[in-house]
C-alpha cells in the first residue's frame, strides 16, 4: 500500500521524536558486529529526514546516543562517535540541498572535542535552513534534562528572581533544551520495545506513542508514512472527553 498518498495533509504532526532501536541486533542477524548496525542506521537516518521534508514535519528529533550509553562497550562508544563524526561531515551538504537545519540537544561537552567541534561547524552552516530541523539527542537523558531545569529555577529563587509560589510549567518548559521548538505530537520507536528510555519524559506528555517491531536499519519511508498514518487516525483529546473535542460524536 503507497500510506504516503493517504496522509492528510492537513494534519501532519509539527514535530516527531524518533528513538532509532535494535541496531546491534539487526546486526547480530546478518552475523555482524553491533557497529554494523548503526552504520546502516545511517541510511534509516537519511531517509527519514527526506520523508519528513516530502510531508512537511518541521522538526525531527532523533534519540543517537542516552547518557546510559556511555556505560556501553568502549569500542562500540568510540565507533559511535567516529561514526557520528564521520557521517555528520560528509551530509552537511546533503543537509543544505534538502534545505535541513541541524541542532543538538544534550550534555555537549561531554563528547569528543572532534565530534563538538564537527557539530558546531554542520550547525552554522545549516543555520539559515527552513525545511526541516533536525534535532540529535546526543549524550541526552530527559532526567539530566529536568534536573538541569530544576536547579536553574532554584537558583533563580536564590536570586530573589522569581518566588517558590509563583513557579509554574512554563518556567520548568523555558529551561529545557526544547524550549524553541514545539512538543512533538508523535513519538516513535522501532525494534518492538515499548519503553520511553528516559527520552523527552516532558516534552511526550501528551505524543502518541507508535511502536513497530521493524529493525532501525530496516526502517523505511514507508514504514514513516505508516506511522504518520496511525497517528492520523488517533483522537488527540488532552484529557477532554470526545464530544468535547468533536461535538457531533456520541462518547
Ligand atoms: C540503538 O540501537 C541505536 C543507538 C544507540 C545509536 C543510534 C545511532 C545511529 C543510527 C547513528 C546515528 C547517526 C546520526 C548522524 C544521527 P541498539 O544499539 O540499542 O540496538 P539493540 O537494541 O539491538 O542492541
Amino acid at each position: 500500500m503507497d500510506f504516503k498518498s493517504h496522509i492528510d495533509p492537513l494534519n501532519i504532526p509539527k514535530h516527531v521524536a524518533i528513538i532509532m532501536d535494535g541496531n546491534g541486533r539487526w546486526a547480530k542477524k546478518q552475523g555482524e558486529d553491533r557497529i554494523f548496525g548503526h552504520y546502516e542506521g545511517v541510511n534509516s537516518v537519511r531517509e527519514i529526514v527526506e520523508a519528513c521534508g516530502e510531508i512537511g514535519v518541521r522538526f525531527l528529533t532523533l534519540y543517537a546516543f542516552s547518557t546510559e550509553n556511555w556505560n556501553r562497550p568502549k569500542e562500540e562508544v568510540d565507533a559511535l562517535m567516529e561514526l557520528l563524526v564521520s557521517t555528520i561531515a560528509m551530509e552537511t551538504p546533503n543537509l543544505n540541498k534538502k534545505g535541513v537545519k541541524l541542532r543538538v540537544i544534550g550534555d555537549i561537552e561531554s563528547l569528543p572535542t572532534s565530534c563538538q567541534a564537527e557539530l558546531q561547524e554542520s550547525i552554522a552552516a545549516t543555520a539559515a535552513n527552513t525545511t526541516v530541523t533536525l534535532i540529535l539527542a546526543l549524550s541526552y537523558s530527559s532526567k539530566w534534562e529536568i534536573t538541569n531545569a530544576v536547579k536553574q529555577i532554584a537558583q533563580q529563587v536564590v536570586n530573589n528572581k522569581l518566588t517558590v509560589k509563583d513557579i509554574q510549567a512554563k518556567h520548568i518548559e523555558a529551561y529545557l533544551s526544547t524550549n524553541e521548538w514545539p512538543d512533538p505530537e508523535l513519538m516513535i520507536r522501532t525494534s518492538g520495545e515499548h519503553r520511553i528510555s528516559n527520552f523527552l519524559l516532558w516534552q511526550l506528555a501528551y505524543a502518541e506513542f507508535y511502536f513497530t517491531d521493524i529493525l532501525w536499519p530496516e526502517f523505511r519511508k514507508q514504514d514513516f508514512f505508516r506511522a504518520v498514518l496511525s497517528y492520523q487516525k488517533r483522537e488527540r483529546r488532552f484529557g477532554l472527553t470526545s464530544s468535547q473535542i468533536s461535538p457531533n460524536s456520541h462518547s
